[in-house]
């Protein structure tokens, strides 16, 4: 057992999808995946193994924001033996391209977090990128299901509630999107040579206002849930 997950070498599969909210962790396991096993719920950060199409997959939580991410994200990795990372999740759309309900492959993962800083020190802007193949696996997977992406820049708040910064103005840089992890998903997965790739569904619109209904938010979810799991096996 590492220090926040409950389970032993072996019980993780080498591919995770991640999404923030463990109770949606437990959802797509019991949804999706065949013979789904909760191998840890160390402070309801729940975790499951199953199968999918006969590929064993894991769905873990993560929390919000970087910092918890980072906690689940490292223990994968280095105890537990995790190559591959799909964060599945919601985001508000920044540019007026993006539609509610889009889904949006995250190319690149911009961020005002400190986690850039304190990596590298001041004055470099270390760009974390997702994993090409899994990039281009997803927009393939989802080009053959008939499924619409948008792919591109994600921006990473390092706090959800800002009236500081300037969101218009990451926007006019070709931002699409704010959540509060990509960035360190792919800064970390630079750092122990794996694979990660960020997909979301838009739950809320910067520019409308809009907010997506519970049941929107379900079947939008459910579309995300299929791809990410269709590329994790193609
Ligand atoms: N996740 C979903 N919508 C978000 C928003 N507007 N800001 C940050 N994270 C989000």
């Amino acid at each position: 057992m590492s220090t926040h997950i409950g389970a032993n070498r072996g019980d993780i599969a080498s591919t995770v999808l991640m999404p923030g909210d463990p109770l949606r962790a437990k959802y797509i396991a019991e949804t999706y995946l065949d013979n789904p096993v909760c191998y840890s719920s160390v402070r309801n950060m729940l975790g499951f193994t199953g199968t999918y199409k006969g590929h064993k997959i894991s769905v873990q939580g993560a929390g919000m924001g970087i910092p918890s991410l980072a906690i689940y994200t490292t223990e994968m990795i280095k105890e537990f033996g995790v190559d591959t990372i799909y964060r599945v999740g919601s985001c508000g759309g920044m540019s007026p391209d993006v539609k509610m309900r889009d889904i949006i492959l995250g190319q690149a993962g911009t961020t005002d977090s400190s986690i850039i800083a304190n990596t590298f020190g001041p004055g470099v802007y270390y760009s974390p990128i997702a994993d090409f193949e899994l990039l281009d696996s997803a927009y393939q997977t989802a080009k053959a299901n008939d499924v619409d992406v948008k792919v591109g820049n994600i921006f990473a708040a390092d706090r959800f509630y800002n009236d500081e910064l300037d969101m218009q103005k990451l926007t006019d840089y070709g931002v699409l999107a704010t959540e509060m992890e990509t960035a360190g998903l792919y800064l970390l997965a630079a750092k122990y040579h794996i694979r990660a790739l960020t997909i979301l569904t838009v739950s809320d619109h910067l520019q409308t206002g809009e907010s997506l209904s519970a049941k929107d938010r379900e079947t939008s979810f459910d579309e995300m849930i299929r791809l990410s799991l269709d590329t994790a096996i193609a």
